[in-house]
């Protein structure tokens, strides 16, 4: 073979893989406050192997942990990160109408949780997000919140005045405990375990699965499932990352974010039915019999408040869902 000839040759092997391009790879990153063995944690890992899988890897979606649901958020509506996993304590501080799924026991369980969250009041909601410069692209959640003290056994109402309670960041939730005669004192997550080492709060309040993850058995003696106030999450991403998804991959955006939803409501689903049992095993007493008739009554005056500062129709619509 003659030399014109062998680098002739040599160019047509080299040609296919010269003239590949490199995969392109984008990168979204998600951000949420537990540990990745938790309903949050399965959720984000969920939508990433899921968005990864329906693009064919043209996204590398990375998750990370951060324990400040606020900074977290103030971070996406920059674009210093691309979405967050957020329960809704500090939500309504960015986008007012969310507050209307903080009031106490305004949802009678997870299915009227799960359908009104889903259904037009939910998604009217999620409307309201990009005024305020963000995305919200699904509901996900944490459950029921349940009261824990390192104090006493909380029976009835009575039983929370005096308490120093951490709250989230919100104020129907710092208004209810307010009402109950406790002292709320909001902090973000990444605060709470040494506040309650320290003897600056009391007590705490947050979902089963929450308190389970985050081995707040540790730190807390008693539990009482007050169940008082259903705590939903929502994905909420940063407007020009949503953007720059063209039609296509916004619909599988939209898939792997339903995907999510389903795998995090089943493990709460799931932490929730083996929650007490596994508290009581790791040693804290947990009061299962709850007077939540005591609670709503002492907690009339800011229901009263609340018809007046929030969005009345809609609450009772929700109230009203069948
Ligand atoms: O208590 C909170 O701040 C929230 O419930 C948490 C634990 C960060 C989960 O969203």
């Amino acid at each position: 073979m003659t030399l014109t000839r062998r680098l002739a040759l040599a160019a047509a092997l080299a040609a296919p893989f010269a003239a590949a391009p490199a995969m392109a790879q984008t990168q979204i990153t998600v951000q949420h406050a537990l540990p990745a063995n938790s309903h949050t944690g399965v959720g984000a890992s969920t939508f990433a192997e899921a968005f990864q899988r329906l693009t064919n890897n043209r996204y590398r979606v990375v998750a990370q942990r951060n324990d400040n649901e606020r900074e977290m958020i103030e971070s996406v509506q920059i674009g210093t990160i691309d979405c967050t996993f957020t329960s809704t304590g500090p939500v309504g501080n960015f986008v007012p109408e969310v507050r209307i799924f903080d009031v106490p026991f305004l949802f009678r369980d997870a299915t009227h949780a799960r359908g009104v969250l889903d259904g037009e009041i939910g998604q009217q909601v999620l409307a309201r997000f990009p005024a305020r410069g963000l995305v919200g692209v699904i509901w996900i959640e944490n459950g029921f919140r349940n009261l824990t003290n390192s104090r006493r056994e909380v029976n009835t109402p009575a039983d929370v005045r005096g308490l120093k309670i951490r709250t989230m960041e919100n104020q129907v939730h710092m208004r209810a405990f307010t009402q109950l005669g406790a002292l709320p004192t909001p902090m973000a997550f990444s605060e709470l375990v040494p506040a309650l080492q320290q003897g600056t709060v009391d007590g705490q309040e947050n979902p089963i699965s929450v308190i389970v993850a985050n081995n707040l058995n540790q730190v807390q003696r008693f539990m009482t499932l007050t169940r008082h106030v259903y705590s939903p999450q929502v994905m909420i991403c940063n407007p020009a990352m949503v953007g720059r998804l063209n039609a296509a991959d916004r619909a599988l955006f939209q898939q792997a974010a339903r995907e999510a939803q389903t795998a995090n409501r089943a493990r709460v689903t799931a932490d929730d039915e083996a929650g007490v049992a596994e508290l009581r095993r790791r040693g804290m007493t947990v009061i299962t019999e709850v007077d939540t008739a005591a609670f709503q009554a002492a907690l009339a005056p800011a229901f009263a408040e609340w018809e007046r500062t929030l969005d009345a129709a809609t609450l009772r619509r929700i109230r009203d869902w069948r």
